[in-house]
C-alpha cells in the first residue's frame, strides 16, 4: 500500500485515546485526521486541541466518511466489539485497545471478519512493542537465563477515586480485564500457554473483582502467579527465571524504562532508550503492516490476542465474573 502519510481516525475522547493521539504525533508518517464521540462537543474538544480536522458525534459516520486508513478504537471494553466490526466491514484497518473484546468467542469473529474483508486488525496491546520489553524477551530467547522455569507478574494499583468504568459491571468493570490482562501477557510471552489454569479472586457487591490471583502450570514443568488488583499499591514488576538467572521489568512493567539481567556474572541494569509515552510504538508497528498489505500485525498476534481471551474467559468463570452479553458470546 503506497500510503506517505497514514491517516488515523479516534473513537472516544478520554484517557487513553488522549494519550495515544498525543504519542501519534511522535510520527511523521501519522496523522490524526478525524475523530468520533458521543457528544459534537467533546469531538470537538478534543480535535481541537490534536489538530484534528473531521469531527463525527457517532462513530459510524467517521466510518463511513473516507477520511482515514485505520481506526483507533478508546472506549471501554463492552464497546470495542460492534465498533471494530462496523470498522472492518468497511474496509478500514483498526487497533483496538486491550482487551479487544470481553469474550474470546468475540475476538475470533474480529479475525474472521478482517479476513473476509481482507483488512488488518490488531489488539493494542502495547506492552508488545516496547523497546525494554522487546529486549527483555530477546535476552531471553538468547538463553541468558537457561530454560524458563517460573515467572511472577504483578498489577495492582489503588486510586482514593477510582475511574467510574472500573468498577461498573456495564462498562467492563475489574482489575482482571482492565489490569491482569497485563500479567496474562508478560507470562504468555514468557511461557506460552498454561496447560492448567487456578484463579481465585474478591469480588464487590456489584460481582467486580477487586483484587485476583491466578496460577499457571505446565506440562514441562514451568510455573507461574499472576496478580492483580485495584485495592493496593503493588509492586507492579515482571519477572522470568531459569537455571542460570533471571529477567526482571521493574514497576510499571508494562512500559519500563529499563530491565534487570541477573546471572551468574553478576545483577546488570540494562537501559534502552525509548521516548513518548510509548504508544506510538503499536502505531508504527500497525502501520509496517498496513504498508505491507497484511491482515495481521506480526508484533501484536491474533493467536495471542484470542489466547489470552480464552484465559481471561476461564479466570471469569472461576471466580464469578458475569458481563452482559455473556450468554450470547460466552463458548465457542
Ligand atoms: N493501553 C493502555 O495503556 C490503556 C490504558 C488505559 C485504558 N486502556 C483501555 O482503553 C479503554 C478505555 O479506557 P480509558 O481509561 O480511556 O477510559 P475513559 O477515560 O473512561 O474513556 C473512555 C471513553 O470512551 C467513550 N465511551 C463510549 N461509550 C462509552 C460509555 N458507554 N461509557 C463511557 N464512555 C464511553 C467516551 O468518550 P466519548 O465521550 O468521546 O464518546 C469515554 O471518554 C479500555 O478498554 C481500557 O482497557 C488502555
Amino acid at each position: 500500500m503506497g500510503i506517505d502519510q497514514v491517516r488515523w481516525g479516534v473513537v472516544a475522547t478520554g484517557n487513553i485515546s488522549t494519550q495515544f493521539t498525543n504519542d501519534l504525533a511522535e510520527l511523521d508518517d501519522a496523522v490524526a485526521t478525524a475523530v468520533a464521540s458521543r457528544s459534537l462537543d467533546s469531538a470537538d474538544r478534543f480535535a481541537d486541541e490534536h489538530d484534528i480536522e473531521h469531527r463525527y458525534d457517532d462513530h459510524r459516520q467517521l466510518i463511513e466518511s473516507g477520511t482515514v486508513d485505520v481506526l483507533y478504537i478508546g472506549t471501554p471494553h463492552p464497546q470495542h466489539y460492534a465498533i471494530a466490526r462496523a470498522a472492518l466491514q468497511a474496509g478500514i484497518a483498526v487497533l483496538c485497545e486491550k482487551p479487544v473484546t470481553l469474550t474470546a468467542r468475540q475476538a475470533k469473529d474480529l479475525v474472521a471478519v478482517a479476513h473476509e474483508h481482507d483488512t488488518l486488525f490488531a489488539e493494542a496491546m502495547w506492552m508488545r512493542t516496547n523497546p525494554v520489553v522487546q529486549a527483555m524477551f530477546a535476552d531471553l530467547a538468547k538463553g541468558v537465563i537457561g530454560e524458563p522455569m517460573e515467572a511472577l507478574a504483578d498489577f495492582g494499583f489503588h486510586k482514593p477515586q477510582l475511574p467510574a468504568r472500573l468498577l461498573d459491571p456495564a462498562l467492563g468493570g475489574g482489575a482482571l480485564m482492565d489490569g491482569g490482562i497485563y500479567p496474562m501477557t508478560f507470562v504468555h510471552m514468557a511461557l506460552g500457554r498454561p496447560d492448567e489454569v487456578k484463579a481465585v479472586g474478591s469480588l464487590n457487591d456489584d460481582g467486580v473483582d477487586l483484587n485476583v490471583a491466578m496460577a499457571w502450570r505446565y506440562d514441562s514443568g514451568a510455573v507461574a502467579g499472576l496478580t492483580c488488583g485495584l485495592r493496593s499499591q503493588n509492586p507492579w514488576t515482571a519477572s522470568v527465571s531459569g537455571p542460570e538467572g533471571s529477567l526482571l521489568l521493574p514497576n510499571r512493567f508494562h512500559h519500563p524504562d529499563y530491565y534487570v539481567r541477573s546471572t551468574a556474572s553478576g545483577q546488570e541494569r540494562v537501559d534502552v532508550p525509548t521516548h513518548g509515552l510509548g504508544y506510538h510504538y503499536e502505531a508504527a508497528e500497525v502501520m509496517r503492516a498496513l504498508r505491507a498489505g497484511q491482515i495481521e500485525c506480526p508484533a501484536l498476534p491474533h493467536a495471542a490476542t484470542i489466547e489470552i481471551l480464552e484465559l481471561l474467559d476461564e479466570t471469569r468463570r472461576q471466580i464469578g465474573v458475569t458481563y452482559p452479553g455473556d450468554d450470547e458470546y460466552l463458548g465457542g
